[in-house]
């Protein structure tokens, strides 16, 4: 078979985006707390026990509270159910007593640090035997990162009954009780809450080290927002970010970032959705958020941390915002139409907070909050996965306001998984920027790399918000990188239309996993990328600048050398093409040959749905297997590749 490619440079070529590139995170998998957040301490404020806003418990599983028809315009999903209540009142946290101590734990709310955050523990030493211990204990996020010469800066809010008379022991050490580092506060008293603060020097290295509070009287001690935070942030930002997880989103030079989700934007109630007015100003004043994932963040990672980080990473901000929807999956909940003036309002005041002059409400905040620049805020996004009719019309409403105020921003629609609202488009305000979701099975680009050259051309560009090769690759291999890169390629050729995309889920911590293939992966001490991330970088690093219109023709002309030409990208598999065969030789000799002819029984066709799993899919992997094995480190002078298709029907 002779391919033969022409090349068109007389025809104009289109500019391959500058903004191709760029990071989308949600908090999901812990990916902020416990994740890039670098915060220690998991459940720093007792707050973690909170039932979600809007729930209500019923046979002991949380469910969304159907009892507001008014609100519940779709009807009520009670499929989604979360184990309430915990398994803990303060999870994270447990009691280590040895010798004769007798000693308990409960939740109060009776002296709250402050309204926002009303919970505390308090710890009761109701008999102290100080030859043994009395510590309260946290576990971190799986585990707390001790390195050896490293500080570790702590800070705790404590207030004590009359009759507590001693210090307070604080240490890392590791799950078999070895200190790694040790500080003593030798007066801990007083009935109003007082603000403790040391350094802890650690001695050793343990990737999986607790924190322990060790008391030494009998009497009460109420404790709250007990925060760590390791002594190299990224960029050495107080409150800051893991290093080596923001040092590898920053090496994807990601040309913007979208946040903070996905269906974390929309909540799984729509009371208990995130608000990012909650997310700004002291961190011990922050509520926290419910994510949709099944745990809490402290949202001490917020909105003025994400600006930064934006700021930090010379990347472009794009913030999503609820649009009085919460999650189809969860709950479903449409805030009717007449009242959203107060979700229109709060995308309003995010703008204002990230750009607005000082002198205004917000822009003034975000001055006092340490930076009277604006934030490089660039794109909204007017909510997330919502399409048809319904969402147009709240699409307009929300446009409609941020245009009037914010010409500059850009503005997003969603589209939902695929092209789902694509003829729905048409009859909302002028979209800048349409944002399609894109998870695809093993196979689906190989069948599919024409998706956006058949992509009906719109008066709008395309944001592919969320894509990602996550079916039948397990954890994501190198089949999932390669389908990912082809997938890239193929938005590359279509400059035209696709001017934005970002891969997702960005992260994952491997000790709570909520969705099958991510890019980035870690545990409390480690962290690495994973192959698809090499392969978008590769891409981004070595982006064209234009593409120039070329055609490939093949000959010899039969159905077979025809169906090839539509594998790779030249036409259309259609449901009457089977199965590529392979063969490889090298100077005439056959060094691989995938025996699919050999065994007509398995041709498969090559078109499926894109959660295509049947065997043919899976032969189709273990082909792509084999013949990578095959070719891994080989040079591949005088090898002939030879693939073959063949048609059962049609043209
Ligand atoms: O990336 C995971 C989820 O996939 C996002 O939360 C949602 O937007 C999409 O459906």
């Amino acid at each position: 078979v002779t391919a033969t490619i022409h090349v068109n440079t007389a025809t104009t070529a289109n500019k391959v985006s500058p903004t191709l590139h760029g990071v989308f995170f949600e908090e999901i998998s812990h990916a902020g707390e416990g994740g890039l957040y670098a915060e220690l301490i998991q459940n720093r404020g007792f707050e973690e026990c909170r039932i979600p806003a809007g729930t209500t418990l019923q046979n002991g599983f949380l469910v969304p509270d159907t009892t507001r028809p008014h609100f519940m315009l779709e009807p009520a999903k009670t499929d989604w159910k979360l184990e309430w209540p915990l398994k803990s009142d303060w999870p994270a946290w447990s009691m280590q007593s040895t010798g004769n101590n007798k000693m308990s734990l409960s939740l109060t709310q009776s002296q709250p640090l402050n309204k926002a955050t009303p919970n505390n523990l308090c710890v009761w030493m109701q008999a102290y035997d100080a030859t043994g211990k009395a510590s309260v204990v946290n576990e971190g996020f799986w585990g707390i990162n001790t390195v050896k010469d490293h500080k570790y800066h702590l800070s705790f809010y404590a207030h004590t009954s009359a009759d507590y008379k001693g210090g307070l022991t604080v240490t890392l050490q590791s799950k078999k009780g070895a200190v790694l580092a040790s500080y003593h506060f030798s007066n801990v008293k007083g009935k109003e809450w007082r603000k403790y603060t040391c350094d802890l020097l650690a001695t050793a290295d343990d990737g999986e080290a607790q924190f322990a509070m060790s008391f030494e009287s009998a009497g009460k001690v109420w404790l709250d927002f007990v925060s760590l935070f390791p002594d190299n942030t990224f960029n050495n930002r107080p409150n800051g970010l893991r290093k080596d997880i923001a040092g590898l989103i920053a090496g994807m030079k990601p040309s913007f970032i979208r946040w903070p989700g996905g269906c974390f934007v929309e909540g799984i109630t729509i009371e208990s959705a995130p608000d990012w007015k909650k997310t700004i100003g002291p961190v011990e004043e922050r509520p926290g958020t419910f994510s949709p994932w099944g745990y809490w963040s402290s949202d001490g990672l917020g909105y003025h941390e994400y600006l930064q980080f934006c700021e930090d990473v010379h990347a472009d901000a794009l913030y999503v915002f609820n649009v009085g929807v919460s999650c189809e999956y969860r709950s479903g909940t449409y805030v009717p139409e007449s009242e959203l003036q107060p979700y229109i309002q709060n995308a309003l005041d995010a703008i204002e907070y990230a750009i607005g002059p000082v002198t205004s409400t917000w822009g003034r905040l975000r001055a006092k909050n340490g930076h009277p620049k604006p934030f490089p805020l660039k794109y909204v996004e007017i909510g997330n996965e919502q399409h048809g009719p319904k969402y147009a019309r709240r699409y307009n409403l929300f446009y409609d306001a941020i245009r009037a105020k914010y010409p500059n921003i850009v503005t997003i629609a969603s589209m939902g998984i695929g092209d789902v609202n694509r003829h729905t488009l048409d009859s909302m305000k002028q979209v800048q920027i349409a944002d399609e979701h894109a998870y695809k099975d093993a196979n689906w680009i190989f069948r599919n790399t024409d998706h956006f050259d058949r992509y009906k051309r719109g008066n709008w560009d395309m944001y592919v918000g969320e894509y990602a090769t996550n079916a039948g690759v397990g954890a994501g291999n190198m089949q999932a990188a390669l389908s990912d890169a082809i997938y890239v390629m193929s938005m590359e050729r279509n400059a035209d239309l696709v001017k934005m995309s970002s891969y997702a889920p960005l992260l994952v911590n491997e000790n709570d996993v909520d969705w099958p293939v991510n890019l980035i992966h870690y545990t409390a001490s480690q962290s690495f990328a994973r192959i698809s991330y090499y392969a978008i970088n590769l891409l981004a690093e070595n982006k064209a600048d234009i593409n120039i219109p070329a055609k490939v023709t093949i000959q010899p002309k039969s159905k077979e050398t025809a169906a090839f030409a539509g594998g790779v990208g030249l036409g259309t598999w259609d449901t009457q093409t089977e199965f590529a065969n392979v063969k490889i030789t090298q100077n005439g000799a056959v060094v691989y040959s995938s025996d699919f002819a050999a065994r007509p029984g398995e041709w498969k066709p090559i078109r499926g749905n894109w959660n295509y799993t049947d065997s043919g899919a899976l032969a189709q992997t273990a082909m792509g297997e084999q013949l990578l094995a095959l070719l891994a480190g080989k040079s591949f002078d005088n090898y002939t590749i030879t693939l073959q298709a063949r048609r059962t029907g049609g043209i």
